[in-house]
């Protein structure tokens, strides 16, 4: 694998090997890079957990992390994704992690660039590494994909965690869901009634409200969404024992999941962000070994 771009391109082998060394990671193997690499991240969409976690992760795998503000850059000045990463490489980098509000910002890379690119999120694309450390922890808690009902709830269509999840997911033998207000269903078949799935599901994977991908916005008051799409402790008591409640965060509480469920027993959503950093140092460390 030379990069990460969207969870489309990998086959099985390809994303249980990340997952196989995200478990080594977590089991305190040393990373098998043949150099110390030189990698920036180039956030041009707000992040937390993602662009600090790839920054751990960098630096835990023996990279050279260099510090790239893309609110302070020449991109502000009209400079090109491409002429950014090209730059950037004539520097001496060797890898860039990348997010960026356009949609597959990435295909402007595919020629004439050699350093790697990892897709940290583009616009309501995909979010490959997001999905690996779900994947992960999915693994983790089941040992298995086949068979188990995965339901995704909230802004399915502008979400590039629903997406990448779902590409992923169906191809590794789990059952998808959707349940979501039909405007938001985009191009898969939804639910729209917890009823349907809320007491067979194994995983209930929430999602924020993409507010700033919409461009029409559709009128549900905090209240009203929470009421009809969120999880409520009442509908939580309703999941089977062994389900869990998974969300990539950041999470808006009291809407898409009540307030006092963001920690209860069945969440994994700060396990979540923990595995991010074995699953991206397994990232980072296939993808440089990738090129040498
Ligand atoms: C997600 C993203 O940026 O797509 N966040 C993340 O990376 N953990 C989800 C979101 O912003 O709602």
């Amino acid at each position: 694998m030379k990069n990460l771009l969207s969870m489309e391109h990998l086959s099985n082998e390809e994303i249980l090997h990340i997952l196989d060394r995200a478990k080594a990671f977590e089991n305190g193997e040393e990373p098998k890079t043949a150099r110390t690499y030189n990698v920036a991240n180039l956030f041009f969409e707000p992040s937390t957990r993602t662009k600090t976690s790839f920054e751990m992760a960098e630096r835990k795998v023996g990279c050279t992390v260099i510090p790239f503000d893309a609110g302070f850059s020449s991109a502000v000045k009209g400079e090109t994704m491409y002429d950014t990463v090209k730059t950037l490489e004539m520097i001496g980098i060797d890898a860039v992690v990348i997010r960026a509000e356009e949609d597959e910002y990435y295909n402007e890379l595919l020629e004439g660039i050699n350093v790697a690119v990892i897709n940290a999120g583009d616009g309501a694309g995909q979010h490959p590494s997001q999905c690996l450390l779900d994947l992960y922890t999915i693994k983790k808690e089941f040992g298995t994909f086949d068979g188990l009902n995965v339901t995704i709830v909230g802004d399915i269509s502008h979400s590039r965690v629903a997406k990448s999840n779902a590409t992923a997911l169906a191809k590794l033998g789990a059952n998808v869901r959707f349940l979501c207000p039909q405007d938001w269903a985009g191009d898969f078949e939804a639910y729209h009634s917890w009823d349907e799935v809320l007491e067979d599901s194994d995983v209930i994977m929430l999602l924020r409200i993409q507010h700033e991908r919409h461009t029409v916005s559709k009128s549900f008051s905090k209240e009203s969404y929470h009421e009809q799409y969120g999880l409520t402790p009442k509908r939580e008591k309703m999941m089977k024992s062994s389900a869990i409640i998974m969300h990539p965060a950041p999470v808006n509480r009291d809407v898409e999941i009540a307030d006092e469920l963001v920690e209860c027993e069945r969440s994994r959503i700060f396990q979540q962000v923990r595995n991010g950093v074995y699953t991206r140092m397994a990232i980072v460390e296939t993808i440089l070994k990738g090129r040498e």
